[in-house]
């Protein structure tokens, strides 16, 4: 019996791209499944230069269940972890249903072929948005889960719940749903990266096209919060340990069982960070100044949020070894490979 592969629907992603790199790394075999809607083309061929050889791909909507059915049944499929979603936040409030459509439809979709090809091990992509703005820092799984403030955070909450009520109703189904804080970074070698299309939403992104000089300058949203230096805190995450978290929960879950499994997993770096304190440590490790202004805060932002993730240390086995600086240092050297 040949190794089962692992279906990463998203593949061609930011995150999904990273984290096939740190699946093969692990001796798994990855089977990217995208429809290339928020990625490009030159993401396989970064992976082709990192690994040394092609990653199956599919070129398909994770809406579509015939292909995803075909796909289970001729790759072998044993386990999948699940990035492919909509993700632009300010998006998502003028779009609601094509963002539910597609953030929901794809995981119904995608559970529905898994019961019925008998594959019950699942990783879901989930965001610490959930938490909306904790009371008590750094927050843990258990801090309660607020309401969504936007139709993007409402997709996760959402389908964390999906989850839970289909392992709850007994269904075969082993699932790990790990909650993102801000991943940054790129992999080292600089062949692949954060791709955003159009103007980045995110904050290094942004930076780094700004040093680039793609962007004349960059606003900082408000330095008027209660935080030391009234600029905005959060977590940030180098890329590639985030993409070796997904690999410690799929070992965490048995490949043959049948039984029932829910579980939520925090995955950041658990170091609150301010925005200008990003600005400075990117300056430091680019050797140059970057052009800033302080603007108005941005609507639907919370003050501060990072996480604990000692239940990731203890049950899985993970833990960050990549700083901030080696994440700027690596998003910068990305960047400038793109020009
Ligand atoms: C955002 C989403 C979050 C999503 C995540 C995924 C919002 C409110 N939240 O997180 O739900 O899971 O992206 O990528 O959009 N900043 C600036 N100037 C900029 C860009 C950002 O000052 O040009 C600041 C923001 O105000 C924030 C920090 O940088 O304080 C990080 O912003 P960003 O990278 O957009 O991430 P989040 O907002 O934390």
């Amino acid at each position: 019996m040949p190794t089962p592969s692992i279906l990463v629907t998203g593949g061609a992603g930011f995150i999904g791209s990273h984290t096939i790199v740190a699946l093969t790394e692990a001796g798994y075999r990855p089977v990217i499944l995208d429809d290339f809607s928020n990625s490009r083309q030159r993401v396989l061929d970064g992976l082709r230069q990192i690994l040394g050889h092609e990653v199956p791909c599919y070129v398909q909507d994770c809406n579509d269940r015939t292909a995803l059915l075909d796909i289970f049944q001729r790759e072998n499929i044993g386990g999948v972890i699940h990035f492919a979603a909509f993700k632009a936040v300010g998006e998502s409030m003028d779009e609601p249903l094509r963002y539910y459509r597609n953030n929901l439809g794809s995981l119904l979709t995608l559970l529905e072929v898994m019961l019925e090809t008998g594959v019950s091990n699942l990783i879901f992509s989930s965001s610490c948005t959930v938490y909306g703005e904790p009371e008590v820092l750094p927050v843990t799984e258990t801090a309660p889960v607020l309401p969504a403030t936007s139709v993007y955070g409402n997709t996760k909450q959402v389908g964390e719940e999906i989850l839970r009520d289909v392992v709850a109703a007994g269904k075969p189904l082993r699932v790990i749903s790990l909650r993102y804080f801000n991943p940054v970074g790129a992999h080292p070698s600089a062949h692949i990266g954060e791709l955003p299309l159009g103007a980045p939403n995110n904050l290094v992104p942004f930076i780094t096209q700004t040093a680039a000089g793609l962007r004349a300058q960059i606003t900082i949203f408000g330095d008027d919060y209660p935080t030391p230096d009234g600029t905005c805190i959060r977590d940030y995450i180098h890329v590639m340990d985030l993409a070796e978290a997904h690999v410690a929960a799929l070992r965490t879950l048995p490949q043959d069982g049948t039984t029932s499994h829910y579980d939520v997993f925090n995955v950041g770096a658990g170091q609150g960070i301010s925005v200008l304190e990003v600005v400075r440590a990117f300056e430091e490790v680019a050797g140059q100044k970057l052009n800033y202004r302080i603007g108005p805060r941005r609507a639907g932002d919370v003050v501060a949020v990072y996480a604990d993730a000692t239940k990731a240390h203890e049950r899985l086995g993970w833990a960050t070894k990549r700083s901030l600086r080696e994440a700027l240092a690596d998003a910068w050297r990305w960047e400038k490979a793109l020009l």
